[in-house]
This record gives structure tokens, C-alpha cells and sequence, in this order.
């Protein structure tokens, strides 16, 4: 699986696998920019796209070493009394005349694992979204969770109802990695609820890991060929080591070895390229292996960066309305105090000038998704060659992009560097690894 060694030579000495944009970049709200959002939602939604609907249920009945989203211990929240405070953060935005004139093809319940709440609750919770916004006829319900809680009730339920698709934090199908890293049921249980899901009709999307400290190339390959075999979509993710998770400790004190190298990771990636693409599926959206036609024109992918997308709850991370980007409050008990109090429980916003709008387009490379010239031309009266010119003669020179008189697109090597490349676009200083 080597060979495309000299393909890759020269081209960057890390991998980034982290876009630029996002939460992580964001500023502190200030009360200049709560009240230009404010306005910016009193206005009609002239977009045009359709949207996803986001709810989320930031809370987890146990903790996965690596993990670094903003989650509450089942035991620490108050399960009740927070659904009723994301129900009312709901109607904040529901009330506004940006969101009464848009339209929603996919609810999806996000976090966190929502499989922690009953099958009546998730249901519940769809239901509440279903009446208060405007959602298509043919619309999209997923639901994020993990094999801990999707017990089999839970999961029949779902599947009566309706729901397209199953999100499943699955990681790894080896068991020493599974009880290295903190995730406490066997492989053969999220194998089982995998099945049921599928005998049962629903679309299953696994998200696994690679690169984990201790995991060789064999182990990788069987969680491969088990998610092939299963007949699921991959979401194939390289393990980020983020600080003050538990992995990042136990890396420090010596206990955990660290990841394997860059080399390691991309003879990973390929691998992982190699056998999904040979068993038919396509590579989508920033990190998914798909062989499912309706994510390929899913609209919350396709419409970025200029549609939206509404997400809530304590610590979501991945709200956007054209040039307004948002994060929430990631302490829960201070999320519901701020939503209880009639403010929108938001923790860090950027409004994008146009210039930065324009990088932020390009960013649709890391998605693996075309830039439209002819739409950038009309948008910004300028096209992508006058902005960025070196940027995309270096690329092009490297093998990473082509360009035609439609459209921009990342070429198959581009695909193992599509997050260094959206940083060429970027302006911040944590683009530190540039072409060289
Ligand atoms: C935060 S979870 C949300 C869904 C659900 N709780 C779960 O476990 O899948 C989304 C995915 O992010 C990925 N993830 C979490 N921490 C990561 C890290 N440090 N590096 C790379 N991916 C990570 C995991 O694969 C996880 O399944
Ligand atoms: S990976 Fe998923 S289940 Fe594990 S701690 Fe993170 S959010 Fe919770």
C-alpha cells in the first residue's frame, strides 16, 4: 500500500486535518455582535438553500480518552430540565423572521449521544422541531448516538418512526483498543446494534478512528473490512491529541505511547482510501466514505459557506447563517441559566467581512466539494484566479488542484492534504504548515 511514497514527497511535512473558520477561531461575543446577529435574524432569509436543523444533546454516560467535545456526565446532568431549556432556546430562533422564512430538509439530533435520552423523548424532541419550523415534505431525520445507549427498544423505535439514519460513534472493532481507550462496550455490541439497525432499514454511518497510540495497520484493516461487511457509511477521522483530554495526560505521564507519525497516518488514510473506494463508496463531505446517492447532494454540505444551518444546545459548535458563525455555552447548567434568562446562549460569533467570505468559499475544497467560478465571479466581482492566483498556481504545480473554465476541485492527492490546503487560503497565523 506504499506506493504513492514519492507522490507525496515534497508536499507538506504535516498533515492538518483541522479546517480553518471554525468555533476554534471564532471571537467572544461582545454586545455589538449579539446585537448585529440579532438584526442579522430579524431580516427574511433571501438564501435560497435549504437547511439542517441541529439539535443538541451534549451529554454522555461515559468518557472516551480522546474525545474533546463539550460533554456532561449522564450522571452530573438533569436530563428533564434541559430538554425543556433546548425546547425553549428553539423557539428563540423559531420566532425570529430569518428562521420563518426558511425552509429544513434534515433534522439531526447532534451532540454528545442523544441515544442517553428514551426513544419517546428523541421522538418528542423531533416532533417539537416539526412544528415550530418549516420542514419539507421529503425531509431527513438522523440521530447521533452510541452503541452504550442505542439499546434495542431505542433503536426499533427509531426506525418506526422514520429515521433515515443512525449515527454511530463506533471507533475501533479491535477490543485492547476499545478498552484502552475508555469506550466500554465490546465490539460484538456495536456490531449487534449496526445489524439491527440495517435489517431494520436504516442508513448506518460509523464514525471510526485511526491512528490511535498502539493501533497497528492490521487492526485498522479489520475495522475496515467490518464496516464494509456491515454495509455501513465511514466517517474516518484522524485522531487529533487535544490538550487536557484524558488522552492528552495520560500521553504526558508516559502511560499512553503518542500516535504514530505523519508517515503512519497517511499509509493510514490511504489505506482506508484504497479499500472503501474499491468496494464502491465515494469520498464526501470533510471525512465520510459513502455509498449512499443522497449524501452526495445533501444540501447542509452542498450550501456551504452560504446557506445555514441552525444548531442549539449547550456546546454546539457548528452553527453558521451566511456570514455569521456561532458557538454556545459549553457548561450546561450556565447554558440553561443564560436560555432561562431570554438570551441566546451563545459563547463566540464572527461575521464574515466579504474578503473573509471569499476564503471561507474555498474552504469548500476541504469538504471535497468544487468552488464554482462562474458563482464566485457573481458574488465578489472577481474571480478565484485574480484572489488567490499563487495560491492556486503552487497548488496546481504540487498536483493538488485542477482547474477548468467551471470550477475548482482537489485532486485524488489533494484529498490526503484537503486540510493544509483550505489553510493556503486562510489568513492566520496557525497556517504555520504551508506548501513547500
Ligand atoms: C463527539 S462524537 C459525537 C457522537 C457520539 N457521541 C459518538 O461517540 O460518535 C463525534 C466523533 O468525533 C470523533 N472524535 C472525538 N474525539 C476525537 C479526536 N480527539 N480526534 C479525532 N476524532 C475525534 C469520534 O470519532 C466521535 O465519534
Ligand atoms: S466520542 Fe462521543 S461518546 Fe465518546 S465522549 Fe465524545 S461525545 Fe461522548
Amino acid at each position: 500500500m506504499k506506493t504513492t511514497a514519492s507522490e507525496q514527497a515534497g508536499i507538506y511535512d504535516l498533515r492538518t486535518n483541522w479546517p480553518p473558520y471554525t468555533y476554534r477561531d471564532y471571537p467572544e461575543i461582545k454586545p455589538e455582535t449579539y446585537n448585529a446577529f440579532l438584526d442579522f435574524l430579524d431580516t427574511e432569509n433571501t438564501s435560497k438553500r435549504l437547511m439542517e436543523l441541529q439539535p443538541w444533546v451534549s451529554i454522555c454516560d461515559s468518557r472516551c480518552s480522546f474525545c474533546y467535545f463539550p460533554t456532561t456526565a449522564t450522571s452530573k446532568a438533569r436530563i428533564e430540565p434541559y430538554l425543556a431549556v433546548l425546547k425553549k432556546e428553539l423557539d428563540m430562533y423559531a420566532k425570529t423572521r430569518y428562521l420563518q422564512t426558511s425552509v429544513f430538509d434534515e433534522i439531526v439530533l447532534g451532540g454528545g449521544t442523544p441515544s442517553v435520552l428514551t426513544a419517546e423523548q428523541m421522538i418528542d424532541l423531533i416532533e417539537y422541531c416539526k412544528a415550530r419550523f418549516n420542514i419539507t415534505d421529503e425531509y431527513f431525520i438522523k440521530v447521533t448516538g452510541s452503541s452504550k445507549s442505542f439499546d434495542r427498544h431505542k433503536i426499533v423505535k427509531l426506525a418506526e418512526y422514520g429515521t433515515f439514519q443512525m449515527d454511530m460513534g463506533a471507533q475501533t472493532f479491535d477490543n485492547k483498543l476499545r478498552k484502552d481507550f475508555c469506550l466500554p462496550d465490546p465490539a460484538e455490541q456495536v456490531e449487534e446494534s449496526i445489524k439491527l439497525a440495517r435489517k431494520l432499514g436504516m442508513c448506518v454511518c460509523a464514525d471510526i478512528l485511526y491512528n490511535l497510540p498502539g493501533q497497528t495497520m492490521d487492526s485498522w484493516v479489520d475495522t475496515l473490512n467490518k464496516c464494509i461487511e456491515l454495509d455501513i457509511e465511514v466517517d474516518v477521522y484522524a485522531l487529533e491529541v487535544v490538550s487536557d483530554t484524558i488522552l492528552d495526560t495520560q500521553i504526558k505521564a508516559g502511560k499512553m505511547p503518542p500516535p504514530g507519525d505523519v508517515e503512519h497516518e497517511t499509509q493510514m488514510y490511504l489505506t482506508a482510501y484504497k479499500m472503501l473506494t474499491d468496494a464502491g463508496y465515494k469520498a464526501v463531505g470533510h471525512d465520510r466514505f459513502s455509498r449512499e446517492p443522497w449524501h452526495f447532494k445533501e444540501s447542509c454540505l452542498n450550501g456551504w459557506p452560504f446557506a445555514a444551518q441552525l444548531t442549539t444546545g449547550a456546546g454546539c459548535f457548528m452553527g453558521y447563517f451566511e456570514t455569521f458563525s456561532y458557538s454556545n455555552i459549553e457548561d450546561i447548567n450556565q447554558y440553561m441559566d443564560t436560555v432561562n434568562a431570554g438570551r441566546l446562549p451563545i459563547n463566540k460569533i464572527s461575521e464574515s467581512t466579504p474578503e473573509e467570505m471569499m476564503k471561507k468559499v474555498m474552504t469548500r475544497l476541504y469538504l471535497r466539494l468544487p468552488v464554482d467560478k462562474i458563482e464566485f465571479k457573481e458574488r465578489f466581482e472577481k474571480t478565484p484566479e485574480e484572489v488567490f492566483g499563487p495560491q492556486l498556481n503552487r497548488l496546481v504545480e504540487k498536483g493538488l488542484l485542477t482547474i477548468d473554465d467551471k470550477e475548482i476541485k482537489i485532486t485524488k492527492l489533494g484529498d490526503i492534504w484537503k486540510g493544509n490546503i483550505a489553510w493556503e487560503f486562510a489568513e492566520n497565523p496557525r497556517a504555520k504548515n504551508m506548501l513547500k
